[in-house]
């Protein structure tokens, strides 16, 4: 009960504060797809116009799965990173061929598939099939470690299995991809690196390094 809270805030405040983004017009699994991996290595706004002609060029992943790989680099042009939708077409035509044109809903299975990592893969099952799965990015580890003062190293790859955890733990079971939604949009937004607008929070009274200050001590991560 007094558990439930801490979900319960942060996804009545993304019901009423969401940002408005194409790719939250429905829960399509190929445009929730589409959109983690457009959104991986580039800022949402870039992506908006991308991501609205790419579903005007590619409206089902069976056309995108069967478009010439010359269209495809095009559509991607000036996002960077080609291999992403080189990885993606790959995926697709898998899905195409061996699940029907159905995005997997096992979480082994999603992983499996090329160019999809834990994140994405967290992502697609709590955003599309409403699986409560953590879909652990950098505003994640800045937000929860902020929360419960997590000192371990982001730099080091077994840390994320403490902030998947952590995530797993106090994740909302009745609307997940509301809940991963709005740590993407409260990283964003309101627990941003510099000057965090804790007085915005909704989640402020769950927050020790509110309680304590020491926000801009996270999160911890080694110079490389
Ligand atoms: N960044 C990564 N995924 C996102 C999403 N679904 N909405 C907004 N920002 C994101």
């Amino acid at each position: 009960q007094e558990k439930q809270q801490f979900p319960d805030n942060l996804v009545t405040w993304y019901e009423d504060e969401k940002r408005e983004l194409p790719w939250r017009e429905n829960r399509d699994p190929y445009r929730v797809w589409v959109s983690e991996i457009m959104l991986q290595q580039t800022q949402v706004d870039t992506v908006i116009p991308y991501f609205e002609r790419f579903m005007t060029l590619f409206p089902t992943m069976h056309i995108f799965a069967e478009a010439p790989e010359e269209l495809i680099l095009k559509a991607w042009e000036g996002l960077g990173y080609y291999s992403r939708v080189r990885n993606l077409q790959t995926a697709m035509k898998e899905v195409v061929e061996l699940y029907d044109g159905i995005v997997p809903t096992d979480k082994e299975t999603v992983l499996a598939l090329k160019g999809v990592g834990p994140y994405t893969a967290g992502a697609i099952l709590s955003i599309a099939y409403n699986q409560p799965e953590p879909a652990v990015d950098g505003n994640v580890y800045r937000v929860y470690s902020r929360l419960m003062e997590i000192e371990d190293d982001i730099a080091k790859a077994k840390t994320r299995k403490v902030f998947e955890k952590v995530v797993a733990e106090t994740i909302s079971q009745t609307n997940p991809g509301a809940f991963n939604q709005a740590l993407m949009d409260l990283g964003a937004t309101i627990c941003t690196p510099k000057n965090p607008k804790c007085a915005a929070c909704p989640v402020a009274q769950y927050c020790r390094s509110h309680a304590s200050g020491t926000m801009l001590n996270f999160p911890v991560k080694t110079k490389k």
